[in-house]
């Protein structure tokens, strides 16, 4: 797999610019109606945005904070360290042994549009094991011709792993642009 770790400007930039962006992920949880006791893996957790407020709604539950980049691990790693119930694990998900049927919850925030097309339908359907039955997934990407994905793609990757469509829209988002959200259940 093609993948590059940030620099440390990208990691200032991205820390930056959550300022203006911190609305949208908080929104985002906020639609998850979680009760607080949930499994959660959010996958490519990056710089930790939606991580912090995921932690702080799972008070009884726990969050997995997975990242293929050590660097971004590590940033978001320092940034929940007050947080006892989030686990951390570095790699690429193909590669790792993981409990199937363990999560309530998987969130893919702003991911699959990075990982190289012939790629992504081994990583979806690994994200598909570890749900649990019932359990769901929260994915949200960019639409950009130049650097996203669009909906059909994202449509087939999860309804050919055996995932129920349960909400699916496309709408602007500042300061982003199109982005397409979508909820999969087991
Ligand atoms: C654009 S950032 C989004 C970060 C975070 N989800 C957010 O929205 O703030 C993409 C993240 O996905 C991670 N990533 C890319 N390919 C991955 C893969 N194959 N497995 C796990 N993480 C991956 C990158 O290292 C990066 O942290």
């Amino acid at each position: 797999m093609n993948f590059a770790e940030p620099s440390g400007f990208e990691i200032f930039l991205t820390r930056s610019v959550s300022i203006l962006t911190c609305r949208n992920y908080r929104r985002y949880v906020e639609s998850m109606k979680l009760s607080g006791s949930e499994n959660v893996l959010e996958y490519g957790s990056g710089s930790g945005n939606m991580s912090v407020i995921l932690a702080k709604e799972l008070k009884d539950g726990t969050l997995t904070c997975l990242d293929i980049s050590e660097k971004w691990l590590e940033t978001v790693r320092k940034r929940l360290r007050k947080f006892r119930r989030v686990n951390y694990i570095l790699g690429d998900l193909t590669e790792l042994e993981l409990p199937s049927g363990r999560f309530d919850v998987i969130v893919v925030h702003f991911v699959i549009h990075d990982i190289s097309p012939t790629d992504r339908q081994a990583r979806v359907q690994k994200l598909a094991s570890l749900l649990k039955i019932g359990g769901r997934i929260y994915l949200k990407e960019p639409t950009r011709e130049t650097h996203g994905i669009s909906l059909t793609e994202v449509r087939r990757l999860l309804s050919d792993v055996g995932l129920k469509e349960i909400a699916s829209t496309e709408r602007k988002e500042s300061p982003i642009g199109d982005v397409l959200h979508v909820v999969y259940e087991k």
